[in-house]
């Protein structure tokens, strides 16, 4: 089976755009392919949060994963500070990377821009963690947006280049597998083309029933169409698209009869996309409490995913090693 690699920054809470995108892709993943996903945790050092924040991010994130649907049994879910063997092929990458390529990497570059004053050297090498990320299960397969395709072009460069250096064909050249083609497109209500945490515009799985509410009624709308069969503005369509996504075909088919009589009441729709919405979302948010609660079952979960990926890291470790002309670790 092909070996496919993600992972997740532990940055807040998952939204509806994450869930119809990623998480639906990687649960449809889990079925067909050997997946590892893990947390990218010592990714997250690169801005420096508390101990406690990275413990609560860490299960906040894991738990709406479980809740969502992914499977410890059947994909390999891990944190990735549980595999040193990350770090050590991290640096092995680092002796193959060159300054001026990391530089040139768009996201370092918008770093440079946007914090200037921390501009760490791993925040440099961050393209080398997320090619070791990958290569250490020697992936052919990450399934990332389209933001990612540097860092993947970067792992191909790196992947290739280890191979040159010790006149090996050891590691595959991994493929980006873009989600954003694949994947519903969840739009914002804001009136904007899309749902996102940074776009401020996001339903959060774990939003409770009035926090749905309130931000659904908050969706931009208009005054409404005076012409039968109008074409709907992006707000309208983006109210519309949310609809069709959550909701029955028959309410959908309803309210955009009344939208094409003119008839449309808007406060109407809102507050039936509110509730299907929140249909939507409350057995998933019912689950990331009971498993958010289960401290036991987190614990067993990370453990288990720990086990499993350490022992695909430490078996391409122990080739990298005698590669490279060290003793093998075991
Ligand atoms: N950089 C990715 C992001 O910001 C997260 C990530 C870290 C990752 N390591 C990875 C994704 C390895 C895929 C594979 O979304």
């Amino acid at each position: 089976m092909e070996i496919v690699v993600s992972g997740i920054r532990p940055t807040g809470n998952l939204h509806l755009g994450n869930y119809f995108g990623a998480v639906q892709s990687f649960i449809k993943m889990q079925h067909e392919y050997n997946c590892f996903f893990f947390i990218a945790d010592w990714h997250s050092l690169t801005t420096h949060p508390n101990p406690e924040n990275i413990r609560r991010s860490v299960n906040t994130i894991l738990a709406e994963y479980l809740a969502c649907g992914l499977d410890p049994e059947k994909a390999t879910l891990y944190v990735q500070s549980d595999v040193r063997e990350v770090a050590e092929l991290y640096l092995y990458l680092n002796m193959c990377a060159f300054l001026g390529e990391l530089e040139r990497v768009p996201t370092f570059k918008e770093k440079v821009r946007s914090q200037p004053e921390n501009v760490n050297a791993g925040l440099l090498t961050y393209p080398t963690l997320m090619a070791a990320d990958i290569i250490i299960h020697r992936a052919v397969k990450v399934p990332v947006g389209k933001d990612q395709e540097q860092h993947i072009e970067m792992t191909r460069k790196l992947a290739r280049r280890f191979n040159q250096t010790y006149g090996v064909e050891y590691f595959p050249e991994p493929d980006s597998f873009h989600l954003s083609e694949k994947a519903v497109k969840i739009p914002g209500l804001d009136g904007s083309g899309k749902m996102g945490k940074s776009e401020g515009n996001a339903i959060y799985l774990a939003d409770d029933e009035k926090t749905i509410h309130k931000k659904v009624m908050r969706a931009v709308t208009d005054s409404g169409p005076t012409e039968p069969d109008s074409e709907k503005p992006e707000p309208i369509q983006n109210l519309f698209t949310m609809m069709e996504i959550v909701s029955g075909k028959d309410t959908y088919n309803f309210f955009n009869d009344k939208y094409n009589a003119c008839e449309i009441r808007y406060g109407d729709m809102k507050k039936q996309l509110a509730a299907d919405i929140n249909a939507f979302c409350a057995p998933i948010r019912k689950r990331i409490h009971e498993i958010i609660a289960d401290e036991g079952y987190l614990e067993k979960v990370t453990l288990m995913g720990a086990e499993k990926a350490s022992a695909s890291a430490s078996k391409t470790l122990n080739d990298v090693r005698r590669i490279i002309g060290f003793k093998s670790t075991n």
